[in-house]
C-alpha cells in the first residue's frame, strides 16, 4: 500500500499536479506547489464547498479575513500557551522529533538509530513568527496564524450586524494557515503551509449538540456525495487526552490513506470559550441580542474544520486505480467530473482533410462555455487517451473520418470506455448536462 504514495508523487508531478516548492534550490521542507492541473483541482474543490456552505444556505454568511492579526488574539484564544507538541532530540544525530512518535516512544532515533539517546521532552509552539515594521523586537512580533477560525471570532459581530443574521448561522473562510510542524510528512498530507475551508456555526448555549449531531452528518453526506468511497471514511471521537483545549466535544473525519487511518477535517463543538476570551482580552463585548426575548447571551460554536490540501490527497489517493485494458496497462484517476482540472480533451484523428480545424473549433467552443478542455493532436490515439486518463479527464472527443461526412464526432469516457457518437454542434451541451447532474 505505502507504494501507492510513491506512485501518487510521481504521477502528481509528471502530469502536472503537485511540484516541491522551491525545487532548483533543492526544495523547502515540507512545501509544496499545485501546477497547472493542481491548481484546477483545489479551485474545483474550494468551489464546491463554498457553494455548498455559503451560496445555498441563507443561514451561512462568507469571510475572507488577514492572515495577520493582532498578537493578543493568539494570547487570546490560548495558542501562544498551549498550541505546543512535546519535542525531543537526538544527542547523536541532533535530529529533533515529535516525542509522542512510535519509534520515539521505543527510544530508538527513527533518522541513526541510536538507542536511549533521546533528550527530556520539552513544548515547541508551532506558530511561525514574523515581524511587523522595521524593528524586530518584542513590540513588532506577530504570528501567521496556525488556524483560520480566530478571523471570523473576531469578525463575528461585524459579519453578524452587517448581514442582519440571526442565530443560528454561520460564518465561513477558505485560507492559508501555517505551523512549523516538527516532523511534517506524507507529502501534502502534513505540510508547514495549508489551506483550511472552516466554517463556525453560532447557536444558543443547550441547542450545541443537537447541532453538533447535524454538522457531523452533514460533513460525512457532502464527502460521500463528492464520490468519496464510503467504505474508506469513518469518524474518530476524541478522547478527554485529544481533545484541544477550546473543544467539549470533536470528531475527525478520517480516511484509509496509503498510511493509514488519518484525519482531513474535524468537528469541534468549542463551546463560548473563543468568543468569551475575546471578550475577557479585547475588552468588547461578543453577545448577541435576541430580537424577540431581548436576552442576551455569548453563543456556542460548532466548528467545521476541513483541510484543503488533505482533502485534496484523498481525491488523489481515492481515484487512483491501475487497469488493464486490451492486455495494455492503464493508471487512470477516476475523479469526480466535478473536480477534475479538465472535463475534455479533444483530439483530431489525423492532422490532414481539415480535421484539426474542426477539432480546434470544438475546443473553443467548450472554451467559450467556460468547459476547460485540452487540445491535443500529437502522438498517437492510444498514448494521448493514456495522458488524459492519467490526468483524470472524464471525456475525450475525437475528430475522425466520419465527422467530415455526417458532422458526428465520438465521446469516450474515461471510466466505462463506452463511445457514443454525437453531431458536432451538441458536444457543449452534452458536457454541460453531464457536469450539471
Ligand atoms: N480550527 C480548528 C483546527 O484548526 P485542526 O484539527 O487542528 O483544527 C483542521 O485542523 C484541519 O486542518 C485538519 O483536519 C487537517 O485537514 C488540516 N491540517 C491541520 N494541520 C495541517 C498540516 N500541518 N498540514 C496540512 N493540513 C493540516
Amino acid at each position: 500500500m505505502a507504494d501507492l504514495m510513491d506512485k501518487l508523487v510521481s504521477l502528481a508531478k509528471r502530469r502536472g499536479y503537485i511540484f516541491q516548492s522551491s525545487e532548483i534550490y533543492g526544495g523547502t521542507g515540507s512545501v509544496w506547489d499545485y501546477g497547472p492541473l493542481g491548481a484546477e483541482l483545489k479551485r474545483n474543490l474550494k468551489e464546491l464547498w463554498w457553494r455548498s456552505m455559503v451560496h445555498q444556505r441563507d443561514d451561512i454568511e462568507g469571510l475572507d479575513s488577514a492572515i495577520l492579526m493582532h498578537p493578543r488574539v493568539w494570547e487570546a484564544s490560548g495558542h501562544v500557551e498551549g498550541f505546543t507538541d512535546p519535542l525531543v532530540e537526538c544527542t547523536k544525530c541532533h535530529r529533533r522529533f515529535r516525542a509522542d512518535m512510535p519509534e520515539v516512544e521505543s527510544d530508538q532515533c527513527p533518522t541513526c538509530g541510536t538507542k536511549d539517546a533521546f533528550t527530556e521532552p520539552r513544548m515547541f509552539n508551532l506558530m511561525f513568527k514574523t515581524f511587523m515594521g522595521p524593528v524586530e523586537d518584542d513590540a513588532s512580533l506577530l504570528y501567521l496564524r496556525p488556524e483560520t477560525a480566530q478571523g471570523i471570532y473576531v469578525n463575528f459581530l461585524n459579519v453578524q450586524t452587517t448581514a442582519r443574521q440571526r442565530i443560528p448561522f454561520g460564518i465561513a473562510q477558505i485560507c492559508k494557515a501555517f505551523r512549523n510542524e516538527i516532523t511534517p510528512g506524507n507529502f501534502i498530507f502534513r505540510t508547514r503551509e495549508f489551506e483550511q475551508a472552516e466554517m463556525q456555526f453560532f447557536v444558543e448555549p443547550g441547542d450545541d449538540e443537537e447541532w453538533f449531531d447535524t454538522w457531523m452528518d452533514a460533513r460525512m453526506r457532502w464527502h460521500v456525495a463528492l464520490g468519496v468511497d464510503r467504505d474508506k471514511l469513518r469518524f474518530h471521537e476524541h478522547t478527554p487526552d485529544e481533545l484541544a483545549h477550546y473543544a467539549k466535544q470533536a470528531y475527525d473525519i478520517e480516511y484509509l490513506f496509503p498510511f493509514g487511518w488519518k484525519e482531513f477535517e474535524g468537528i469541534h463543538n468549542r463551546t463560548d470559550f473563543d468568543l468569551a476570551r475575546h471578550q475577557e482580552f479585547s475588552g468588547k463585548r461578543l453577545e448577541y441580542i435576541d430580537p424577540g426575548s431581548g436576552e442576551r447571551y455569548v453563543p456556542y460554536v460548532i466548528e467545521t474544520s476541513m483541510g484543503v490540501d488533505r482533502t485534496l490527497l484523498v481525491l488523489l489517493a481515492d481515484a487512483y486505480r491501475e487497469e488493464e485494458v486490451a492486455g495494455e496497462e492503464r493508471v487512470v484517476l477516476a475523479l469526480n467530473p466535478k473536480v477534475a482540472p479538465l472535463k475534455a480533451a479533444v483530439f483530431p484523428l489525423v492532422k490532414k482533410d481539415g480535421l484539426p480545424e474542426v477539432a480546434r473549433k470544438v475546443h473553443e467552443a467548450l472554451r467559450d462555455a467556460a468547459i476547460p478542455s485540452f487540445f491535443d493532436a500529437s502522438g498517437s490515439i492510444g498514448r494521448r487517451y493514456r495522458r488524459q486518463d492519467e490526468a483524470g479527464t472524464p471525456w475525450c472527443i475525437t475528430i475522425d473520418g466520419q465527422t467530415n461526412d455526417d458532422a458526428t464526432v465520438t465521446i469516450r469516457d474515461r471510466d466505462t470506455l463506452e463511445q457514443v457518437r454525437i453531431s458536432t454542434d451538441r458536444v457543449v451541451g452534452w458536457l454541460e448536462e453531464r457536469l450539471r447532474t
